[in-house]
């Protein structure tokens, strides 16, 4: 399985702010936005992971991450030139994909507690899509799936004015091989986008799409808005100062997935000693 994680966009939501930078490059807490999607794809026990940007932003995603080989990865980019919809990184993908299945993830999404590589690692085979459910208090602002008494998927919707559920489809998608051939045959929706609603849609109809409803104590939020980033920020910093622990920590995350060694650990940490996270680093060695 291959991840692409797709941090284009205008991030108009969030000017004046991001007028000139990527909102994936500002910091949430301690750390730029794009370490908490990035390592949930490893925490999946994902390496080879394309990110897609808008154009302009290329070269800095590429100064902070580099082509990923110090954290045992193979990162490799591609652009999107207009932010068409989220769909759009499956085509844009194809290629890198390689006729693999793949994992998407939101580079403005954050993700805590849940184990979702669970069923990866278990090796089954994955067959249809598979997507997440979890319950919010404004349905509205996302996609929304509605279930029945027995888990089942009734229908999905894309930002409803009249949600059918409270639960939310989180932005971590999980797809077949066919994924790009359906992401081909899309068209924009009324509001101009290649929706992902659409491809979720598709393997429903299908009767191929799997939904889990993620662990109650789990944790999603999304970093779209200044209100949701600053929500985000004091979320991770209560976890990390009560526990003592980093959430969203590439290094961490390469390391326990076994993609570095201790020495290549201890490496990356001198260069980032004198802001604590590598004295973080170090402690983990113990
Ligand atoms: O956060 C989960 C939600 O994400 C889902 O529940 C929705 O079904 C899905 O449509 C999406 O809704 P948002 O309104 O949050 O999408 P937004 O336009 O904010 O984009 C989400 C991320 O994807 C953000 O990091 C920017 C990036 N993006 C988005 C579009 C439309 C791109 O890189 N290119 C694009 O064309």
């Amino acid at each position: 399985m291959r991840g692409i994680l797709l941090a284009g966009g205008t991030g108009s939501r969030l000017w004046p702010i991001t007028k000139s930078v990527s909102k994936h490059l500002m910091p949430v807490h301690d750390k730029p936005m794009i370490f908490y999607p990035l390592s949930t794809l490893l925490n999946i026990g994902i390496r080879e992971i394309l990110v897609i940007t808008a154009p302009t932003d290329r070269t800095l995603f590429h100064r902070l991450l580099g082509d990923g080989s110090q954290w045992g990865l193979r990162l490799e980019y591609a652009v999107q030139p207009e932010p068409e919809g989220i769909a759009q990184a499956l085509t844009i993908g194809e290629d890198f994909l390689g006729g693999l299945s793949s994992a998407l993830i939101l580079g403005d999404n954050l993700f805590h507690g849940m184990d979702f590589g669970s069923w990866v690692r278990s090796g089954v085979e994955l067959a249809g899509g598979h997507v997440f459910a979890y319950p919010v208090d404004r349905p509205s602002d996302y996609g929304v799936v509605e279930l029945d008494a027995d888990g089942r998927v009734l229908s999905l919707q894309e930002k409803p004015a009249q949600p059918r559920s409270r639960y939310a489809v989180p932005g971590l998608y999980f797809y077949d091989t066919e994924v790009t051939k359906i992401a081909r045959t899309l068209r924009p929706s009324p509001r101009g986008e290649l929706e992902i609603t659409a491809i979720n849609d598709y393997y429903l109809r299908e009767r191929t799409l799997r939904v889990t409803v993620m662990d109650r104590g789990s944790v999603w939020l999304d970093m779209g808005t200044v209100a949701d980033m600053v929500r985000a920020s004091e979320y991770v910093r209560v976890v990390e100062e009560r526990q003592n622990i980093k959430v969203g920590c590439i290094e961490e995350a390469a390391w326990r997935a076994g993609f570095i060694d201790d020495a290549q650990l201890r490496t990356l940490a001198q260069p980032l000693m004198s802001s604590g996270y590598g004295e973080y680093l170090l402690r983990l060695l113990g």
